[in-house]
Formats: C-alpha cells, structure tokens, sequence
C-alpha cells in the first residue's frame, strides 16, 4: 500500500476481533480451479495475493491516527448538530448497515430535494486519494465541508457549526483531547477528526478473505467461476482491483447522462463522464448503483456491461467491447459478489494498525520517469535544481500529469500513448506529481537546493 517499512509508524491497534490479513500460506488446490480457463498455479497464487486484506491502514503524516481523534470523529459523524435545521447527520446518508450509502437512488438534504448523485459507500476510502464520484476534493479532510455547507444538503457554513459545537462543554472537551497540540474547536480539527474516523471503515471480513486465506471450501464451484470470469473474460479486474476492488480512478463506463463527472473537475475532455471506480466491498448492501444510482440490482449492472454500454469517444480503454456473458454466467458473476459481503451485521473493523504514508521507495537520481500499468517507474526521484524531468507514457491509456503545489501548478493536458511530458521545477523541495484521471499514480520529486 506505498507504505515503506522505514515509515511504518504502528501508532495504535484498536477494536480485537476478526482477524487483518492472517499472512496465511495460500494454498492451491484443484478445487479452486475447476471451472473457465484454467490458469497456471503459480498465476492464480499471484492472483489471489493481489485481493489480500493489506495488514495495515495508511493514515497522512499531517494528520496521524490517535484514538481520542477517532472518537470524536464518530460522536460529529453521527451529530445532527451538524445540518442546519438538526434533521441530519453524516451517518443519516452513510449508513453503515447499507454499505454506508442510503439506499435511496438519490437522498434528499434538509431542503427536501433529491440530491444530484446518489450517496457512495464509504469503505476503505483510507486508500483513496481524491474522493466524490468525480474527485472534487483531494482528500477526506478537504471533503467534509462539502456537504456541511452544501446548500442542498446540510446547509450551514462552517463558521456557524463551529459556533454551536463550542458552546458545548462536552464538544470542547472532546475538541481539547483529540488536538492537545492546537486545542480548539475550528473547521480544520472538525475535518481531522471526521477523516480519522472514516479511515478506520476498513470492510469486515467475508467469505472472499477466507478463501483468499487459503480455505478453499469458504467458497462454492459456482463462486470460484464468477471469480474467474471477473478476472478473466468480463474484464472487471482492470478497473475493480486489489483488496478493495477498486483502482480509485475514473472512468467513462458507458451510461447513459449530462453529468460530466470528472471532465469538469479537471476541466479535460478526455475526461468527460468518467466517474471514480467505486470498491465492491460490500457490495451486497449498498442497492441502488452508479453515480446516479440508476441501476437497482446486480442483475442490471451487468446487464449494462454486456449489452448496454453507450458508445463514445471517452469510454474507457479498459472497458471490454461487446461483451456477452451467458444467464449461467451472469448468475456465477452475481454468486461471486456476494462474498465479497460479510455475514451478519458489519461489526466494527478489525485490529487496525495505523501507519503513516509516503514514498514506497528510495529517490534515483535519473531524470526520465515511465508509465505503465497506472504505474510510474520510479516513483520516486531527485532532480539537481535546473534539471529537467520527462515522463514518458507507455501505457495503454490516457493520463493526465499535474502538479498542484504553491510552488508550481502545472497540467499536462491528455497525455495519449507514446507522448512525452516535460516538466522544469523552478525552485527546490519535494513536489507530489501525480495523475488526474488515475490519482493513485503518485511520483515523489525531491529538487535539491
Ligand atoms: C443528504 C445526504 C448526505 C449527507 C447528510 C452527507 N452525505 Fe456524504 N455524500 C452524499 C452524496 C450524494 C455524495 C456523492 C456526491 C458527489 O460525489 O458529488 C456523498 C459523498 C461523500 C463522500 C465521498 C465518498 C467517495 O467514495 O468518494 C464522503 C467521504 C462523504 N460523503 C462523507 C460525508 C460526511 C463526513 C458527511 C457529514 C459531514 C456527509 N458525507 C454527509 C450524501 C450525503
Ligand atoms: C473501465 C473500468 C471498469 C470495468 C472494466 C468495470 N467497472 Fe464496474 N465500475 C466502474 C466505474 C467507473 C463505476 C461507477 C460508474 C458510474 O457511477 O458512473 C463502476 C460501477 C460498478 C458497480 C456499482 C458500484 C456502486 O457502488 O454503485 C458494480 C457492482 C460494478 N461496477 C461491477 C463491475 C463488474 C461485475 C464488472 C465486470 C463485468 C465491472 N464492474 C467492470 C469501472 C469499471
């Protein structure tokens, strides 16, 4: 998860019960590859390792884990203090028992109308770089004033939150205990403490993790063919990777609507209509789908990807074209998401070790950096001031370089197949380079002075 072990800060373990990636030996065994394409063991054991629960979760440096935050975060989360007229709170849109979504195809705020968007889950967004259906907020702490102030949905400005959480002793001593080192109740340590708390929504275990584990008889033929065809045939593995099935990209999928999604943000055509890749996690719970939670059942998702997806230039270049999937095929499908869902009520996640995040690997001294696989090769360099850097695309898809930093702001553009970016830092420090469209693409820039 790009955490170096030099970096790895294990600042607290809450909440026993359930296990966190039990590094279990994975065993192979020909149960588990009865059905579609048979891969090579040693492919299938990669494979599987690449879903496994990660043994710890990431938390910023500038806003580290502490249970006193954590707390906090939880009692402003679930706090209608926090709407306008005290008829809503975060959790009254995120509910946990619906994959912290609503249910609704579109909620509605203290005004009473219905919401552009329909309410995403919020598991394991610990992850995630840019958040909202089209990634308008860089992270979860610069997200939170987002639907306090929103006219549509909490509708109160910060200034006055603030206000009324501060003439609460019980608040302010709360606000006191989670920033002993800036102890006051502001819209900035509200963010903090909201974001700690969501971090820790890291998806209860489920039968998927199980036979992720190595059990091989924690999930049925049928499952292990959905699972086969999902990283296989239908393709859904480009974009619904690794432990939270997501990639936290955006992409175009092909559905039917006016709203931008992404191009506006990054204000780049190649960018209209891609939404973030939502995680499957849970998946069971959070009815109705998409952006718009225009799609009711699993049965309709898929009858979007094989049959339904609307032609046009930005559809995504890892979506698969003309797909067809057969009724035993879909079923297999339908049968492998839903282990992706726990058993029972989704308790409080698992033995979370928090760890501080940043580069995943020593700076090289070179000055031409490659993309691949969503990747940069390396990730992380350093220049001599006066020294240019060219990142070269050698993928399969479109990026979008930026740098968003006091020091420079800088925008690539499309960056297709085979073009070249060229970048001059004007002043030293350590710049974060990253991508629009596949944020997880992050290159760490050390300039020396
Ligand atoms: C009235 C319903 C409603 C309320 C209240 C609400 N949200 Fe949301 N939330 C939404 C909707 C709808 C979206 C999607 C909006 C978009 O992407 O444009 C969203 C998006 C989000 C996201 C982005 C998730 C992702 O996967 O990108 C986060 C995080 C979030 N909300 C947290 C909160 C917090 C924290 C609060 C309380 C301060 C809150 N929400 C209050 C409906 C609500
Ligand atoms: C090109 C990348 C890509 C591929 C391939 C892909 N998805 Fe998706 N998936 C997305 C994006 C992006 C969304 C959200 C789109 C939106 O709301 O506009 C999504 C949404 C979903 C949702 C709804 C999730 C929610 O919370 O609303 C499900 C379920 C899903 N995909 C399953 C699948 C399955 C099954 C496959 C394979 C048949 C697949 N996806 C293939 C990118 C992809």
């Amino acid at each position: 998860m790009g955490v170096p072990t030099a970096m790895r800060l294990a600042a607290a373990t809450f909440v026993a019960g359930g296990l966190i990636g039990a590094a279990a030996a994975i065993a192979i065994h020909s149960a588990t590859v009865q059905a579609g394409a048979v891969a090579p063991a040693d492919d299938l054991a990669a494979l599987k390792a690449s879903f496994r629960r990660p043994a710890s979760v990431p938390f910023p440096a500038d806003n580290p884990f502490s249970e006193a935050k954590r707390r906090l975060g939880e009692a402003l989360f679930h706090d209608p203090r926090l709407s306008i007229d005290g008829s809503l709170a975060c959790a009254s849109c995120h509910q946990r028992g619906k994959g912290f979504a609503d249910g609704k195809a579109q909620g509605r705020g203290v005004p009473g109308r219905a919401l552009k968007r329909h309410a995403p889950s919020l598991w394991n967004l610990a992850w995630a770089s840019a958040v909202f259906w089209d990634g308008r907020a860089r992270n979860l702490e610069e997200q939170v004033a987002g639907p306090i102030e929103s006219p549509d949905e909490m509708a109160q400005p910060m200034a006055a939150v603030v206000a009324r959480l501060a003439a609460d002793p019980v608040m302010a001593r709360a606000f006191t205990q989670a920033f002993p080192e800036s102890p006051h109740v502001n819209g900035a340590n509200l963010a903090k403490a909201i974001a700690t708390y969501e971090r820790t929504f890291v998806s209860p275990e489920s039968r998927f993790d199980r036979w992720i584990a190595g059990d091989e008889h924690a999930l049925t033929p049928r499952e292990v063919a959905g699972f086969r065809l999902f990283t296989g045939k239908a393709g859904c593995v480009k974009c619904h990777s690794g432990f939270a099935f997501t990639d936290y990209a955006f992409q175009d999928i092909g559905l039917p609507g006016e709203d931008r999604g992404r191009g506006a943000v990054l204000r780049l055509a190649a960018a209209e209509h891609a939404f973030k890749t939502p995680g499957l996690r849970e998946i069971g719970r959070s009815a109705p789908y998409m952006h718009d939670g225009s799609l009711a059942t699993l049965e309709d998702v898929l009858r979007h990807y094989a049959g339904g997806v609307l032609d046009r230039p930005t559809l995504s270049k890892d979506l698969p074209r003309g797909l067809k999937l057969s009724e035993a095929e879909r079923a297999n499908l339908i049968a492998f998401l839903g282990t992706l869902t726990g058993e029972g009520e989704p308790g409080l996640p698992a033995n979370i070790v928090a760890v501080t995040s940043g580069p995943s690997e020593p700076a090289q001294k070179v000055s031409t950096v490659s993309q691949d696989e969503k990747t940069f090769h390396p990730s992380h360099i350093a220049l001599a001031r006066g020294e240019r850097l060219w990142i070269v695309n050698n993928d399969t898809r479109t990026h979008n370089v930026r740098i968003f930093d006091p020091a420079l702001d800088f925008d690539s553009g499309a960056q297709e197949p085979g073009e070249t970016v060229e970048i001059g830092f004007p002043a030293a420090g350590s710049f974060l380079v990253f991508c629009g469209i596949h944020p997880k693409m992050e290159l760490y820039v050390d300039v020396a002075p």
